[in-house]
């Protein structure tokens, strides 16, 4: 069941201090442009990363006075706090946010991470986030994050519905583990941005995680520190940090689950070892 730092609203988990129902509903009449661009992920996926890369690659010369940071010029959706007026805002619009496809359509880059360091990244995330629960173990942890009982419910269904609902949508899937020159690239196609090489070159080194780790704009050190006990949103940024984690035991419980539940998706079955 969940715990008393989450809720849940039309059958998605959501963190107390971050949304209401009620702004959620209101969302239904927020209006789209077809020039938005929306940055979808499952929470520790490589948000920030990704929103810095797309942020660095929509930039114009006004932004450094108008946006103090990368969550100013690219705000989540469904957070109401400070929330400016979406309307006064020039096209094209970026915004970041964790929903399912029900509430959001146009442009849409989806960025995927293998689970298992997804959960483990979830997990330390959970211990310097005031605002969640902190977990009593990672086996604590793991077993809430497989039942779906987190903030932005199961990793599975989180795939599974963007994924089987891709035909409906203009979605560029990317994955964190292929996040290199090439994604910057693959991201510039989508988005119909011709940037030379040495732009992209840019881009690639702005966005390497040393770089981010010490860049004021990206790192979120910006949060203050009632919110974030620890500034540890730039944590590790590895591929296969999972393995230090998980027991043997854990990974083949895990293995066993994400083939039942993943059957039907190819994408992603090449990313979770
Ligand atoms: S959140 O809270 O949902 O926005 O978190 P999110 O940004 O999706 O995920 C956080 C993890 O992404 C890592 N990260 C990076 N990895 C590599 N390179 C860069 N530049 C980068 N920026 C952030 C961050 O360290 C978290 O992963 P872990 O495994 O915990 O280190």
């Amino acid at each position: 069941s969940l715990n008393n730092y989450l809720f849940k609203y039309k059958g998605y988990v959501f963190a107390k201090g971050e949304t209401t129902g009620e702004y959620i509903d209101s969302l239904q009449h927020f209006e789209i442009r077809d020039s938005d661009v929306f940055l979808v992920t499952y929470p520790k996926s490589g948000t920030i990363w990704t929103q810095n890369i797309i942020n660095l690659i929509c930039e114009d010369t006004t932004d450094k006075s108008k946006f103090p940071n990368n969550l100013e010029k690219m705000p989540w959706l469904e957070y109401r706090e400070g929330r400016p007026d979406y309307s006064l805002r020039a096209s094209p619009r970026l915004f970041a946010t964790h929903l399912t496809p029900t509430l959001i359509f146009c442009l849409i880059v989806y960025v995927l991470r293998n689970p298992k360091d997804n959960a483990v990244s979830y997990y330390h995330f959970s211990l310097v986030w005031a605002k969640l629960e902190k977990p009593k173990s990672f086996e604590d942890f793991l077993q809430q994050y497989l039942a779906g009982n987190v903030g932005g419910s199961s990793w599975f269904d989180h795939v599974q519905e963007w994924y089987t609902k891709r035909d409906q949508y203009s979605i560029l899937f990317l994955s964190y583990e292929d996040m290199v020159m090439v994604t910057v690239e693959k991201i510039c196609k989508f988005l119909e941005k011709n940037l030379d090489d040495a732009a992209i070159a840019h881009i690639v080194e702005k966005a390497t995680f040393k770089n981010m780790k010490k860049d004021p704009r990206a790192n979120y050190e910006f949060i203050p520190g009632d919110l974030l006990l620890k500034p540890q949103f730039m944590r590790k940024g590895t591929v296969g940090d999972w393995k230090n984690t998980f027991t043997v035991a854990q990974n083949e419980m895990f293995d066993q689950i994400f083939k039942e539940r993943m059957k039907n998706i190819p994408l992603v079955i090449t990313t979770v070892n």
